[in-house]
Order: C-alpha cells, then sequence, then structure tokens
C-alpha cells in the first residue's frame, strides 16, 4: 500500500532539515537592502558602503533618470507575453542589434535573465550524443544547464587544464559533439580561466567553446566585451552569454553569436520562448547602459586601476586572496565558515558591507569574504575596508592565543 504523506509531516521534514543547516552554520536568510547610487547601500536604517553589489560601471541608478527609459515605462510596465508571441518590441529588436554590434557577432538574443540565458543555450545545443566539459567553479546556471541537457556532463578542474585534454584524448570519439564551458570571470574568486589555452585543446579535439561573460560584459577587454576580447579569442569560441544584470546595471541576459546558432536557439530555447520577454523599459535603459560603455571608456579604466590598487593593498597587508586577478571581484580567503561570518557581521558594525561566501556556494575550508568594486568606490574606502579586515583577522589570532 502507498505511503501517503501528509501535508503537516512533509513541512515538519522541511523543519528538520532547515535545523540542520541552522546547525551547520549554514541557514540562509535573507536581508532587505537600498541599494544606493556612488557605491552604497541603506540596511535596516543604517548607510554602508557596498562591496556586495555588482553594479561595476555604477549605471544601476543612472540610466533610470534618463527621459526616454521613463517613457517607455510610463506607457507599459509588462511585455505581456514571449518573444515568440507578442513580447518582442521595438526596444527588444533594437537592443539585440546593439548587441550584435556592440559584441561583434551576427546577431544576438535576449533572454529573462542571465540563468535563464545559460540554461536555455545550453540545454538546447548539448544533444543525446553528445558531452559537455563544465568547469567545477563554474556558476550554478551552467552546472544546472549541463545537468538538465540531454548530454553527458564531464566536470573538469581550470587549474589541471592537460586532465581537461587527456580526457578528450581519451574520450572524445564517444561523443558526436562536444563542448567546453567555461565562466569568463569565476564568481566567486574573480579568476579569468586560461581561454587561449582552452580554444587551442577545443581545437585540437574537435570541440565548441562556450564561455559566460556574466563578470566580463562592459569590464575586461580593449573592447569592453569581456574575458574573450581580454585574452583575443573572440572568434574561436562558439557562443558567448552575457547578462544586463550587472557592469549594465539592469536586468536580463543574452547570447551572442552567428546568425545560425541564434536562429537555432529562437527555435528550441525554452527558458527564451516559454518566458515573458523583458519589460520594454529595461530594453530601453539598457540600450542608454550600452551607449555609455561604448562612449565612455574611462569608467572601464578607473575600475580597472581600483582592482589593481586593491590588489596592492591586500600583497602590502599580507592578505590571502585566491587570485591576483583583473576582474572586480576580489576575495579575502580566512578558511572557515564562523570566521567568514564574524567578521563581516564586525566589518558591517563599522559601516561595510562585505558579503561572506561559504559552503556550499564554496568548497569546505575555503570560506571567504568578497569585495565586489565599483567605480562608485574610491582608494580611500579600499584601503580602509582592507585594514579593517587585516584588524579583524589579527584580533582574532591574539584572542585565540590567548585562550
Ligand atoms: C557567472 C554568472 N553567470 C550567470 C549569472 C546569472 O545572471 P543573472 O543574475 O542575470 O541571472 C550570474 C549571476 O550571479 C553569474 O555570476
Amino acid at each position: 500500500m502507498a505511503i501517503r504523506m501528509s501535508k503537516m509531516a512533509f513541512q515538519q521534514q522541511l523543519q528538520q532539515r532547515l535545523a540542520a543547516l541552522d546547525a551547520k552554520g549554514q541557514r540562509r536568510t535573507t536581508r532587505t537592502v537600498d541599494c544606493l547610487p556612488g557605491g552604497l547601500c541603506r540596511i535596516r536604517g543604517r548607510e554602508l558602503v557596498n562591496f556586495g553589489g555588482n553594479d561595476y560601471l555604477n549605471l544601476a541608478h543612472e540610466v533610470s533618470h534618463s527621459d526616454q527609459v521613463r517613457e517607455v515605462f510610463a506607457a507599459q510596465v509588462g511585455a505581456t507575453a514571449s518573444a515568440l508571441v507578442c513580447g518582442r518590441s521595438q526596444w527588444h529588436e533594437e537592443l539585440e542589434d546593439a548587441l550584435a554590434t556592440f559584441e561583434d557577432t551576427e546577431a544576438a538574443l535576449l533572454f529573462p535573465t542571465g540563468f535563464a540565458a545559460n540554461l536555455g543555450l545550453i540545454s538546447s545545443l548539448v544533444q543525446t550524443d553528445d558531452a559537455v566539459f563544465c568547469d567545477r567553479d563554474n556558476h550554478a546556471s551552467i552546472i544546472d544547464a549541463c545537468r538538465s541537457s540531454a548530454g553527458r556532463m564531464l566536470v573538469y578542474r581550470g587549474d589541471r587544464l592537460e586532465s581537461l585534454e587527456e580526457s578528450l584524448r581519451r574520450r572524445r570519439g564517444e561523443y558526436e559533439r562536444v563542448f567546453i564551458v567555461t565562466d569568463g570571470v569565476f564568481s566567486m574568486n574573480g579568476r579569468v580561466p586560461e581561454l587561449g589555452l582552452i580554444c587551442d585543446i577545443a581545437e585540437r579535439h574537435d570541440a565548441l567553446v562556450i564561455v559566460d561573460e556574466a563578470h566580463g560584459t562592459g569590464v575586461l577587454g580593449e573592447h569592453g566585451r569581456g574575458a574573450c576580447d581580454l585574452c583575443n579569442v573572440e572568434h574561436r569560441v562558439l557562443a558567448r552569454v552575457g547578462t544586463l544584470s550587472k557592469a549594465l546595471g539592469g536586468l536580463g541576459g543574452f547570447v551572442a553569436a552567428d546568425a545560425t546558432t541564434i536562429d537555432w536557439l529562437r527555435n528550441t530555447a525554452r527558458t527564451q520562448f516559454f518566458s515573458t520577454a523583458l519589460p520594454p523599459a529595461i530594453c530601453a535603459a539598457m540600450l542608454q547602459s550600452l551607449r555609455i560603455v561604448e562612449s565612455e571608456p574611462t569608467r572601464q579604466q578607473d575600475l580597472a586601476q581600483l582592482t589593481a590598487f586593491a590588489h596592492r593593498q591586500i600583497s602590502e597587508l599580507g592578505l590571502q586572496t585566491v587570485e591576483s586577478g583583473v576582474a572586480p571581484i576580489v576575495p579575502i580567503l580566512l578558511g572557515d565558515e564562523e570566521s567568514a561570518v564574524r567578521i563581516s557581521s564586525h566589518l558591517m558594525d563599522a559601516g561595510w558591507f562585505v558579503p561572506a561566501i561559504r559552503p556550499p556556494t564554496v568548497a569546505s575550508g575555503t570560506s571567504r569574504l568578497r569585495l565586489s568594486l565599483t567605480i562608485g568606490h574610491n582608494e580611500q574606502q579600499i584601503k580602509q575596508v582592507l585594514a579593517s579586515v587585516k584588524a579583524l583577522i589579527g584580533a582574532a589570532l591574539t584572542k585565540c592565543k590567548a585562550t
């Protein structure tokens, strides 16, 4: 006889699981934050310097003041349907054209979010007889996309590309098509993968490369197109995923690729055509953001200078970072979860919002603080917050030795 579970019994099970997360210090709670312009935020009435957001170029508040964006928003909030039905307005069309021009690809296709772009792209390209090699540090949206594709998912380590190649040498013959998918900037440590080497390996073994530029768009490379631009491999990769939610300050995702791949996605990417299109005003705002990115390269240069400054400070203070990278994601490695949470909380008391990143988001023993730099920040703030981190680590060590 089938066992029936009551709603109450099920809720009790969930409560037990939540309590288990609590016991491991892994239970998440939400906070309410007003993100303010200029790298600030307000939490429970207190103004803090915000090192938690991804508004790298300070555009999230700026483009909302545009008369055009206000006009489009006043006329219509929701897109009312998916792009395939009647949700694709003149603003969507203009934005897709502008993104293709910016990315120097034949075409671009909008998705409701960057998460949906990865999910739609990968699950529509990777078919039953295929394999997809996924860097173990990839964003959750890529991992979920690889898992939900019809093909075989194989995980590789970005710091051991020779084993990726060895795996391809051994197994390439088993699959019809093979894809290698990587973040252009890893969101938990700011690392930029060795894209030139990955493309060399792909070309030697007839594999296709996909790069997620979520944290690179508008931030890295000669044209501000991201990690592929920086590593000069743009035309060696099959498709690039971008988000409108980080340096461009809005919401949405896109895929930039050749016209045939985009046409295939338009026909098969379920997260695109089974989901309502982006609000037209967001598209109008993102057109403004793109124009600013293209016409004001000093924003990208200022961000690069702040990033280099932060890394110099980190090395002068003897703090441990995961990578001395070029991306504005700057991690400070602390090890145990408890220290990361405690130091983040002390920093908050002192007026700095610096999130603690801990398992399951990162591997056990690698908990860290993560500073996301924006051009709203200045060197003085970076110097002070890093000095505070150093002092808090020092205070904890002294306490440990005394007990
Ligand atoms: C590397 C990476 N890819 C994709 C995404 C998802 O983008 P979105 O927030 O636009 O859904 C994120 C967001 O955190 C990310 O860090």
